[in-house]
């Protein structure tokens, strides 16, 4: 039998026996991979790896392992507008009633979520997530938002403003518009997302992004960073199949961070996972200062953080060595459905 019958015919004795294997680890490891090119490959051999060790063959399947790093990790190109979601734009001084502008288009668009697996997501300025909102405390914000979706939508913001602008009632249909104003606060790290009905489905299809408020009294210089913790459910089941960080699954794998060891990373961190209860970060070969929701009042030191959806904070790093090490969720059926990454850490 060539490699595919087999995978086949592995997939088929593991429907038999659900006891085994959950609905959801057989539809996230096989169903939507079928059709996924180099990442069917992977996911295939660790089945059949899983099922020959079940019947005493111990054969290995080295590739299922060894694929999920470097050149070998499953994820789309490169993509500069992937990249730009990492880098926050620079924090401002604090300037009471300076006016800050974005701009918001909600737009249909088929994403490319791994390599070869397609989503046809509902974004805000065309990825999911979108672009990094960045104000200081007492700024005005001041948010354009368009709509040329095919389906009503809002944004709604996490934080302290007027009624009129939470997003909820102020429903924008196609081809509308919407201007959000309210001064910023309160600072700390926040998070904007679509709040139309079925809420659900507005949050899995890719409408939220990261809203990043700096305190009055500016933070330590830092290499900043950004990670979005998000999901889809390529196959409509109302579970997911790819988990990642600002998008496409395994992109960290592929494409690793470097960062400096003599300066802290920082990072606004955001779980917007959908269907799934908790999320988490986790790094190697290392620990970190957390700080829950971005603020000061309560900080842990630890290297694994768990976060419901709507739960964010801020992660400061001091690196103790360089090298290469890996960051990933600490469900470890996310990390191996794409959310799991490496830092190339250079003095
Ligand atoms: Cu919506
Ligand atoms: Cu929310």
């Amino acid at each position: 039998m060539d490699r595919l019958a087999v995978s086949l015919k592995v997939y088929l004795i593991y429907s038999l026996d659900v006891a085994k294997f959950s609905r959801k680890r057989l539809l996230g490891a096989t169903v939507p991979l079928l059709a996924a090119g180099p990442l069917a490959r992977v996911a295939f051999a660790e089945t059949e790896h899983s099922a020959t060790h079940e019947g005493h063959d111990h054969r290995h399947a080295p590739e299922g392992h060894a694929a999920m790093i470097g050149n070998e990790a499953p994820s789309i190109a490169r993509d500069p507008a992937i990249d730009a979601l990492l880098v926050p734009p620079p924090a401002l001084p604090h300037e009471p009633g300076r006016l800050r502008e974005y701009e918001l288009v909600a737009r249909d668009v088929e994403l490319e979520v791994a390599h070869g697996v397609h989503y046809a997501a509902w974004t805000y300025n065309g990825t999911a997530p979108g672009p990094v909102i960045r104000a200081t405390e007492d700024d005005l914000l001041r948010v354009h938002f368009r709509n040329e979706g095919a389906h009503p939508h809002t944004i709604h913001f996490h934080g302290i403003h007027p009624a009129n602008m939470d997003g909820v009632f102020e429903i924008v249909p196609p081809g509308g518009a919407f201007t959000y104003e309210f001064p910023a606060k309160p600072w700390g790290m926040q998070l904007y997302h679509c709040h139309s009905t079925p809420l659900k489905k507005h949050i899995h299809k890719g409408l939220y992004g990261a809203f990043i408020i700096d305190p009055p009294k500016p933070r330590k210089p830092a290499q900043e960073l950004v990670m979005v913790l998000n999901a889809f459910d390529t196959d409509g089941d109302g579970e997911n199949n790819f988990y990642a960080v600002n998008g496409p699954a395994f992109y960290y794998a592929r494409y690793p961070i470097r960062v400096s060891r003599s300066q802290t990373v920082r990072i606004y961190l955001v779980n917007i996972t959908e269907f799934d209860l908790i999320n988490s970060f986790h790094l190697h070969g290392d620990f970190f200062r957390y700080y829950r929701t971005g603020r000061d009042e309560v900080v842990e030191y630890t290297d694994n953080v768990v976060l419901g959806q709507g739960e964010r904070g801020i992660i400061e790093i001091d690196f103790a060595n360089t090298g290469r090490f890996m960051f990933h969720a600490h469900q470890s059926e996310f990390a191996e459905l794409g959310w799991m990454g490496f830092f190339d850490v250079v003095e």
